[in-house]
This record gives C-alpha cells, structure tokens and sequence, in this order.
C-alpha cells in the first residue's frame, strides 16, 4: 500500500496522522504530480483552494518551492488540512471548510497567483462562476491556475488549444480581462480529458 492509501486509510477511520505518518518536503518533491514549475515563478501572495487531499503534491509543494512567501491553503478536509499545518510553512495561514464559505468572509488578499485543484463537480462553479469575486480578493493583476474540465471548455465555446478563443470568451462571460496562457494537459481523470488553465487576469 502506497504513502497516501496508508494516510487515507488513517483518515477515513476518523483519525488524525501522527507525524511520521506523514510525507517530508522530501517526499512530496520525489513524488509530485506535473505542474507548470514556471508558472508560479517569481509570484509572492498564492491562494490554494482544494490543495491538501495528496498532501499538496499536485499544487503546494510546487508553490513552496517556487518560494512563494506566502500562502493562504483553503480545503474542507480537516485531517489533511492538519497534516498541511505540520508539512508546511508556520507562518502561512490555514483554512478549514468550504470554499465558498471561505470565498464569501474573505477579505481582499492581495493574491498574485491563486491554484484550484477542484474536483469535477465545482469545475465551472470555481472556474467561471466564482472567478469575479476571486477577482475581488486577489490583487489587479494576477495569475489563476484552475482545473478545466470539459464543461467549462464547452461552456466557452472553443478548442483546449485555442488561446486567443478562450481569453475573448472567457474575458465576457466574467467581466474581466483573461489571457489564456497555457492549458497543460493533466491527463484521463474520471474518463475525460482534464487540463491545468493558467489564466493572467487583469480586473
Ligand atoms: C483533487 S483533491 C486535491 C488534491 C490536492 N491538490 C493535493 O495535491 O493534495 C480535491 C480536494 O478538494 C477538497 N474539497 C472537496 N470539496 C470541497 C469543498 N466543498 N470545499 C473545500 N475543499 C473541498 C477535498 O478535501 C480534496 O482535498
């Protein structure tokens, strides 16, 4: 049984992982899943939403090492979000809930660069509906890295490949200027194609 059947398993028995259940730095590094290492470059204020199931292995740990100063780590699962306390920074701060509870109290945060990881059923609610008040709490530029899925390719009208189709569309269903800048093809999750967007967003 691999590191995180082991901490699932932990988990879903209702208990908290003892420190040496959990993955190092180390670890997670030797075990990350791909992400677009030059995409999170050179960012300072990150906000992760749906980052800790894998203990961050497809999203934080690539924001840690980018030296990301800091972070706000959003996620309703209170075990791994306290697994995500002890692998992670102290000094960056720790949600616990949902996100749209987590959305609708926050106080605009400057962020830079905001990652999504979320599962298929809140694609496009993150994606689309959400992105305008994400907006909001983010500073006038930044840099959104969200899940898109195939209804939220479709809702926009063009091909995974189409930069300049998906940055007009999606600049009008939101109200905001998007500039596709890549979409990284994440593989078959749940039998469809699944696709990192890396979005620049200009308020
Ligand atoms: C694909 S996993 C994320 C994996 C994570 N990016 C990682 O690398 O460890 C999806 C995550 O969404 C979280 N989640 C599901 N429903 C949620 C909700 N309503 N609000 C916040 N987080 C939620 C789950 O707890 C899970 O950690």
């Amino acid at each position: 049984m691999d590191r995180f059947s082991q901490l699932l398993d932990i988990w879903n028995t209702g208990r908290e992982a003892e420190a040496e259940d959990l993955p190092t730095l180390d670890d997670l590094r030797a075990e990350k899943c791909d992400f677009l290492v030059n995409a999170v470059l050179g960012r300072t204020n990150a906000l992760c939403l749906f980052c800790a199931m894998c203990c961050g292995r497809s999203d934080v740990i690539w924001v840690h090492d980018a030296r990301v100063e800091h972070a706000t780590l959003v996620d309703a699962d209170r075990f791994a979000m306290a697994a995500m306390r002890c692998i992670y920074p102290p000094h960056w701060a720790y949600w616990t809930g949902d996100y749209r509870e987590f959305l609708a109290q926050a106080e605009a945060g400057g962020f830079d660069l905001v990652v999504a990881d979320q599962p298929h059923v809140f694609g496009s609610d993150v994606a689309l509906d959400w992105l305008p008040h994400i907006a909001k709490l983010a500073a006038p530029r930044f840099r959104f890295i969200a899940n898109y899925w195939p209804e939220t390719v479709e809702n926009l009208g063009a091909a995974p490949d189409d930069m300049a189709g998906l940055s007009s569309a999606l600049s009008e269903r939101v109200g905001l200027t998007a500039h596709f800048r890549e979409m990284l093809y994440r593989g078959r999750v749940e039998k469809v194609d699944l696709y990192w967007a890396v979005i620049d967003i200009e308020a």
